[in-house]
């Protein structure tokens, strides 16, 4: 059942060009019209938001850090992210022309429908983003879009974030298409880009040998930093995250900005730092931004492990590894450059000798609060 992997976690990974077809399957027209059924949020409802707050933990929360870039930008309607355990105890605004949008894999986690109940109760509408079909969250959600990446068994979550990022990225652009922002045309070419994204998470999938070589060269590490800018800070957080949870070390990203604020104390000779470029294209001046903090820490003897676009020469020079991707439209690149993160946390895990299915302490839905 493993199709022929050692664990589940590599057949997830594996599996991720055909997740992500298949949350698009059926949602995206030839001629670029968007049909969300399930959402049972008509037009008239949705042009009437004037807020959206996402709420979500863990992977799913990462998810919805990236969409809040997508989603103001496309719609400008102002859009909030936070932990769902922090929600509800905060006292949070919240009214009919309030949209919530609860991001949840299992749709079972505790802190996350807590906080969905709490939303419907200020009467908000809520959307729930689900992987798990006729699970909690979505049956006590207004409505509902299914992720569609079949059963996730490896607790590391891997095939369902990416998914979580294209469902966000359709809610944004169906909000963007029915609330007829300023920024049709670059929305119809997105959605363009987004059809094509199975086809560069494959070419992502081919590419991704020499992460495996990198990350058992890495065993030893006590610490890897992870820094990113605009939707690469999500990212950074995710591959940090990922590898906590999978080889139990100590990992933390940082907003590439924040780095002279106080985190660059921690460079020193020899640390790993894994950093995230983001596109050329449309965001030059973030690309150039973090081109320098690459300089800066490796000033300081960081060794730098620099995900960026193919054919990047910019960044040659400062990467000690350059791990090439696909170019694609900063707003989407999260769904590639993450996966050489899952790639580099999943095998630095294996080489420690650690279950990546199952990472200690951890449970795949989390149904206490
Ligand atoms: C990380 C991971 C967890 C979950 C979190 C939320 O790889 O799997 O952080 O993302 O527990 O779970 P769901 O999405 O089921 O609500």
């Amino acid at each position: 059942e493993k199709g022929g992997y050692d664990y589940f976690m590599l057949k997830e990974i594996v599996e991720q060009p055909q997740a992500v077809a298949d949350t698009l399957l059926g949602r995206v027209g030839v001629d670029g019209t968007l049909t969300l059924d399930e959402m049972r949020l008509a037009p008239s409802e949705l042009r009437e938001i004037e807020k959206i707050v996402i709420i979500a933990c863990g992977t799913s929360y990462h998810a919805g850090l990236i969409a809040k870039y997508a989603i103001e930008h496309w719609c400008r309607v102002p859009c909030e992210v936070e932990v769902a355990s922090e929600f509800r105890y905060r006292d949070p605004i919240l009214n009919r022309q309030t949209m919530v949008i609860a991001i949840s894999q299992s749709g079972e986690s505790m802190d996350t429908l807590m906080a969905v109940r709490y939303a419907r109760e200020q009467r908000a509408r809520v959307l729930a983003i689900c992987n798990v079909n006729g699970s909690t969250i979505p049956r006590e959600s207004d409505g509902v879009l299914y992720t569609h990446a079949g059963p996730e068994v490896g607790v590391a979550a891997t095939k369902t974030f990416l998914t979580q990022l294209v469902a966000c990225y359709l809610i944004g652009l169906y909000l963007a298409q029915v609330r007829n922002t300023k920024f049709g045309d670059e929305v119809n070419a997105v959605i363009g880009q987004l059809a094509r994204m199975p086809e560069q998470v494959q070419e992502v999938l081919g590419t991704v040998g020499p992460v495996r070589e990198l990350a058992r060269s890495l065993s030893g590490s006590g610490t890897v930093l992870f820094l990113g800018r605009h939707v690469g800070y999500p990212v950074a957080l995710e591959g940090a995250l990922k590898l906590k949870e999978l080889a139990y070390m100590h990992a933390e990203a940082f907003a590439a900005g924040e780095l002279k604020h106080g985190p660059i104390a921690l460079i020193e000779d020899g640390l790993p730092v894994v950093v995230v470029v983001p596109s050329r294209e449309g965001r030059g001046v973030l690309h150039d931004k973090i081109v320098s903090n690459i300089q800066e820490i490796r000033a300081r003897g960081a060794r730098t492990i620099v995900i960026a676009e193919e054919g990047d020469e910019t960044v040659r020079p400062y990467a000690d590894e350059l791990i090439g991707i696909p170019s694609v439209p900063t707003l989407l690149q999260p769904i590639i450059a993450s996966i050489p993160m899952q790639v580099f946390a999943c095998e630095l895990a294996l080489a420690k000798g650690n279950d990546v299915d199952r990472p200690r302490n951890l449970a795949k839905s989390v149904t206490v609060e």
